[in-house]
């Protein structure tokens, strides 16, 4: 069996992206809550570290691969690509989507699941922090590193770039990622994690499945940003 407990969980995603789905079923926050080793998240959260590394070899070795260099391998150019073409459309397509079916919910059984109205809340901030957070990154942020990631090492160091032109607007992204997977945390402990009461109606229910795989995608989305994505833009930038 091999041993991940002196790996964080970004570490272990990056190398292995089936750990992600290991790493949801125990709520581990693998992306702003990434830097933990897993002996810390595991003794954080009072979860047995057997447990969590026997699911995690599992996982990992079921798909007969242990390592996944897709990401790693990618120009920044084209991990940009697939994040805005994967992750930032899903949450384009989404967002509207729930909105309007928590709205429905939260109008419908707000009086006796009040929780539903809150969750309504939270969501509506979320959705407009997302909207302005894709638009910054979209507009401002990622067209500055496509623009490095084109030119070679010497180009680079035949034009002024100031790491703070990445490292500033990283930081906020940073920032609002961390806000995004708090106000997703609020929503899956006030839903008791997405879980429906015995009277829901179908949209109640198809509302909790909804956020479920909202949480998920944004884990990814966050992680290949958080961990990938600007770390190398970041060092991209030191060395000139
Ligand atoms: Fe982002």
């Amino acid at each position: 069996m091999v041993t991940y407990s002196d790996k964080t969980l970004a570490t272990i995603v990056t190398q292995s992206h089936q750990a992600a789905v290991v790493f949801e079923k125990f709520n581990l926050d693998f992306c702003c809550k990434g830097k933990r080793t897993l002996y810390q998240a595991c003794s954080e959260q009072q979860l047995s570290l057997d447990t969590v590394e026997t699911e995690l070899n599992e996982a990992i070795n079921n798909t007969g691969s242990i390592k996944d260099h897709l990401f790693t391998e990618m120009t920044l150019t084209q991990l940009i690509g697939y994040i805005i073409l994967k992750h930032h459309f899903y949450v384009k397509q989404a967002m509207p989507l729930i909105y309007s079916h928590l709205e429905k919910v939260a109008i419908k059984h707000g009086d006796r699941y009040p929780y539903m109205r809150e969750v309504y809340y939270k969501f509506s901030e979320l959705k407009m922090d997302m909207d302005s957070h894709m638009k910054k990154e979209e507009e401002v942020l990622f067209p500055r590193i496509q623009y490095l990631d084109k030119l070679s090492p010497v180009e680079r160091l035949s034009i002024e770039v100031l790491p703070a032109s990445i490292g500033g607007p990283v930081k906020v992204m940073e920032a609002e990622h961390d806000l995004a997977g708090t106000i997703m945390d609020n929503i899956r402990v006030l839903t008791n994690n997405y879980l429906a009461p015995e009277s829901a109606c179908t949209t109640f229910k198809l509302c909790l499945a909804e956020l479920k795989e909202f949480e998920e995608d944004l884990h990814r989305h966050v992680h290949l940003e958080n961990h990938l994505l600007f770390p190398r833009a970041i060092e991209m930038c030191l060395i000139n």
